[in-house]
């Protein structure tokens, strides 16, 4: 059994304020950061911006899972390689956040309860052990990646500063499967994906509105 040492809770509560409380920073620049703001008529802000608060908070569970994943995983490696995508993550998060606050848009209030329960769910597939726990990595960021594409489909044509952000974080994921891939990832099966597939959906569907 992997131990649980108070250092390692502290660190993880602490990331956990961080990634709700704190403005993540990005080292790479903001994708399409040289694209002019477009004129978008309200009913297209207000969409977009809807769509990138629910990239938000998919973003925010990405964060969590992460970290939950890596507190419970056994080999060093893939706790590395765990740390290292969450940390990528962060980018992700400081991306869509700005975005939501160039489109006068608002982040979810339902965030702080997605990370509390997607940072249990990657601490339970930590304890798994590691091939399914890089196989649950896997299937999220292709669920995210397939995702990803739906949303550069609604997205309004105009809003290229969105779709920059969207398009970068698309490859982005593509690497993060890759990566989990070449670490041993188990197939999950077909059962576990379909939960994975009606939960995002859920999550999807309540952070639209709020
Ligand atoms: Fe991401
Ligand atoms: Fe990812």
């Amino acid at each position: 059994m992997p131990v649980l040492n108070i250092d390692k809770m502290i660190v993880n509560f602490d990331r956990a304020l961080r990634t709700l409380c704190a403005g993540a920073t990005s080292v790479r620049p903001f994708p399409g950061g040289e694209l002019r703001e477009s004129n978008l008529d309200e009913n297209d802000r207000r969409k977009a911006s809807a769509l990138m608060r629910v990239n938000h908070a998919g973003e925010i569970c990405a964060q969590a899972l992460y970290q939950g994943q890596a507190l419970t995983a056994r080999n060093p490696d893939v706790q590395q390689a765990l740390e290292s995508a969450a940390i990528e993550e962060t980018e992700h998060l400081a991306w869509t956040r700005q975005r939501i606050a160039e489109l006068g848009g608002k982040v979810s209030v339902l965030n702080p309860m997605l990370y509390a329960g997607s940072f249990m769910i990657g601490a339970v597939c930590g304890l798994l052990g590691d091939k399914w726990n890089l196989g649950f990595l896997v299937e999220t960021e292709r669920q995210v990646e397939r995702h990803l594409e739906g949303h550069l489909d609604r997205l309004p044509v105009e809003d290229r500063r969105s779709r920059a952000v969207l398009d970068q974080m698309k490859k982005d994921e593509a690497q993060h499967a890759r990566t989990a891939l070449s670490h041993g990832a188990a197939k999950l099966p077909l059962p576990a994906r379909q939960v994975m597939r009606a939960a995002s959906k859920l999550m999807t569907r309540a952070t639209y509105w709020t």
